[in-house]
């Protein structure tokens, strides 16, 4: 029987990278699942190919930094489900730039995605996942722990997660939720391309680059599950880094 048979997931980001790999992983282990992602075709893939695990699949158009997506997103897979076990936050960007260059309407569309759109998400899901007792995991990054160049508002909204993570955790912790986050590194997916800045500095581009090779999203999203299962009860408001070592 897999971990996660009986229990139902809602996980953003699902269409690509991260979270398409770890939607499959769910699936693979028996989780209902409710995915959302703003990447229509990509999310209709990730969707059919968790269905072939033989697992309940719905899934829906839902960009998280708009509050009305996210409230109708969370209000449907309760309606479809009945309840919520585990929420599990991917949904991410990055945009690159020499930080004297960076607009303020891209600094705030990025905070607006990867920060408020992880406090909409855990917000709408809460009263449900402590129905449940469940469990929240988080997508911070190792930009969160140490400075990373061109990316100012990438690093500031990761370390928001980083907080927001404790703070839930602390904060629903006596309820029996339990909220982690993750902060990865060097894994191979989209966002991880060589950044479209003009004349990076390479030796600050590659202080976080993994000691060995870059990773699968399939690592991230084995941890990722972990996390969100019940042999991880007793972590709580815990960040893992997996990051190939880059930050030991
Ligand atoms: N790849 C890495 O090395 C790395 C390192 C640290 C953290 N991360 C984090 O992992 C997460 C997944 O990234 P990835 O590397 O798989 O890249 P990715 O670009 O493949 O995945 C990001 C996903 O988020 C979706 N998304 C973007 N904006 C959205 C919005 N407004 N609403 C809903 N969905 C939206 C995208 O469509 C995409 O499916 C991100 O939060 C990212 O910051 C990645």
């Amino acid at each position: 029987m897999g971990h996660f048979e009986g229990k139902s997931v809602f996980i953003t980001g699902a269409s690509t990278g991260i979270g398409a790999a770890t939607s499959l992983r769910l699936a693979s282990e028996g989780a209902t699942l409710f995915l959302v992602d703003i990447q229509e075709r990509e999310l209709e893939t990730t969707a059919a190919r968790c269905s072939d695990h033989g697992v309940d699949v719905r899934f829906k158009i839902c960009d998280v930094s708009k509050e009305k997506d996210v409230t109708e997103s969370i209000n449907e897979m309760v309606k479809e489900f009945g309840a919520i076990n585990t929420v599990i936050n991917i949904a991410g960007i990055q945009i690159w730039r020499h930080s004297h260059e960076h607009s303020v309407e891209d600094f705030e569309k990025t905070l607006a995605v990867n920060l408020t759109g992880t406090f909409l998400v855990c917000r709408e899901a809460l009263p449900y996942l402590l129905k449940t007792g469940g469990s929240i995991v988080n997508t911070s990054s190792t930009t969160a722990l140490a400075g990373i160049p061109y990316s100012v508002a990438y690093a500031a909204s990761k370390a928001g997660v980083l907080a927001l993570t404790k703070s839930l955790a602390v904060e629903y912790g006596k309820e029996g939720l339990q909220v982690n986050c993750v902060n990865p590194g060097g894994i191979k997916t989209a966002m991880s391309k060589m950044p479209p800045v003009e004349e990076p500095d390479m030796d600050l581009l590659l202080r976080q680059s993994p000691l060995a090779s870059f990773a699968e999203p399939e690592s991230v999203a084995g941890l990722i599950a972990y996390l969100a299962s019940d042999e991880a009860r007793h972590i709580n408001g815990e960040s893992i880094r997996i990051d190939g070592g880059a930050l030991s």
